[in-house]
C-alpha cells in the first residue's frame, strides 16, 4: 500500500484526513510535537496511524508526503530519499523552495485549497510540477485523489495562478460573508427580526449554490429580475455605485497581497 506522511496536524490536515477513506494509503504522521502527533492518530482510530518522531522512519518507503504545516515551518521538515510526490497546501511557499527541502521527489504539487474543506466542500487550484515530464500523470492522478478527498479541485497550468485562485476561492469565502451579513441587516431593517432575517439568507445561499451547479451567475440573475421591476431596481442602484467594481477590486488586493506585490 502507498505510504502517507502527513506533516502538521492542524486544521487542514484533519480535513483532509477525514475525507480519505480508511485502508487507501498507510498513514505516518510528523509535526514539531509528538505529542500532537500522537494526538492527531488518536482522534482517528479508523486509520491506524502511526506518529513518527522522525522523518528518516519513512526512508525506504518512497512515501507520498502532504505539506500542512505553516509556511515558516517549511524549514523544519526536509529529508532526500526518494519520495513519490510532495503535496503542498502552503500559502505563498513555491515549488522552489519546496524542492529545497525534499529534492528526490518524482513530482511536487502545490494545492490552494479553501475554507470548505472543513465540510469537504473545498474549491481547491491545483499544479503539478515534475522535472521529470513523464511522471506528471501518475503524480496527478495521486494528488487529485487526495483532493477529492475534501471537495471539489480545478488544474491550473501555471504556479502563479495558484496565487489567482485567492480572487475565487481562497479569500472570497470572507467576500461572501460580507454579502451575507449586509443582507441579514438590510433584512431586520426591514422589519425582519434576527433569526427570520439569518434563516432566510441562510436558505438563499444554499439555494442559489444549488442553482449554480446547472446555471450560469447571468442565468439566474434573469430569473430574478423582471423587467422594471424591484431586482432591477436594486441593481441598477448596486451597479451605479459600483459594487462589482469594488468587489473585483478587493479580490485583486488579496490577489496581489498573495503575490507580495503590495
Ligand atoms: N485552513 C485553510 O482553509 C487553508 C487554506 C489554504 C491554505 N492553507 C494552508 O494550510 C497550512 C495549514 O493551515 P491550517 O489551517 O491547518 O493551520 P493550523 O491549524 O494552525 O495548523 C498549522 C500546522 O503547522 C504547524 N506549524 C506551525 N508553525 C510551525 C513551525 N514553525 N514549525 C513547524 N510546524 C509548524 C503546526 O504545528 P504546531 O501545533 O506544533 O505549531 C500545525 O501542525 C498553512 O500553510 C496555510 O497556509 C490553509
Amino acid at each position: 500500500m502507498q505510504s502517507l506522511l502527513i506533516v502538521g496536524y492542524g486544521n487542514l490536515a484533519r480535513s483532509i484526513l477525514k475525507g480519505i477513506e480508511p485502508n487507501t494509503y498507510e498513514i505516518f504522521v510528523l509535526g514539531r510535537d509528538f505529542e500532537k502527533s500522537q494526538k492527531f492518530a488518536q482522534d482517528f482510530p479508523l486509520h491506524s496511524i502511526t506518529p513518527v518522531e522522525n522523518i528518516q522512519e519513512l526512508k525506504e518507503a518512497k512515501p507520498i508526503i502532504l505539506l500542512c504545516i505553516k509556511p515558516k515551518g517549511l524549514q523544519t521538515f526536509s529529508c532526500d530519499f526518494p519520495l513519490t510526490l510532495v503535496y503542498s497546501v502552503m500559502a505563498g511557499v513555491g515549488v522552489e523552495s519546496i524542492i529545497k527541502q525534499f529534492p528526490n521527489a518524482l513530482a511536487y504539487i502545490r494545492a490552494m485549497p479553501n475554507i470548505g474543506a472543513l465540510v469537504k466542500k473545498s474549491a481547491t487550484a491545483l499544479y503539478a510540477y515534475a522535472p521529470q515530464n513523464s511522471s506528471i500523470q501518475e503524480a496527478k492522478e495521486h494528488a487529485l485523489a487526495l483532493s477529492l478527498a475534501f471537495g471539489n479541485a480545478v488544474w491550473v497550468e501555471s504556479e502563479e495562478l495558484i496565487d489567482s485562485s485567492i480572487a475565487t476561492s481562497g479569500s472570497s469565502p470572507a467576500f461572501l460573508c460580507l454579502v451575507a451579513q449586509a443582507l441579514i441587516d438590510a433584512g431586520v431593517r426591514e422589519g425582519l427580526n434576527a433569526t427570520q432575517s439569518s434563516m432566510l439568507v441562510k436558505a438563499t445561499f444554499e439555494g442559489f449554490a444549488e442553482l449554480l451547479k446547472t446555471l450560469n451567475p447571468q442565468e439566474i440573475k434573469t430569473l430574478v429580475t423582471s423587467p422594471a421591476g424591484t431586482t432591477a431596481e436594486g441593481l441598477a442602484y448596486l451597479e451605479e455605485r459600483g459594487f462589482k467594481g469594488i468587489l473585483e477590486q478587493g479580490a485583486h488586493r488579496s490577489t496581489l497581497k498573495a503575490k507580495g506585490k503590495i
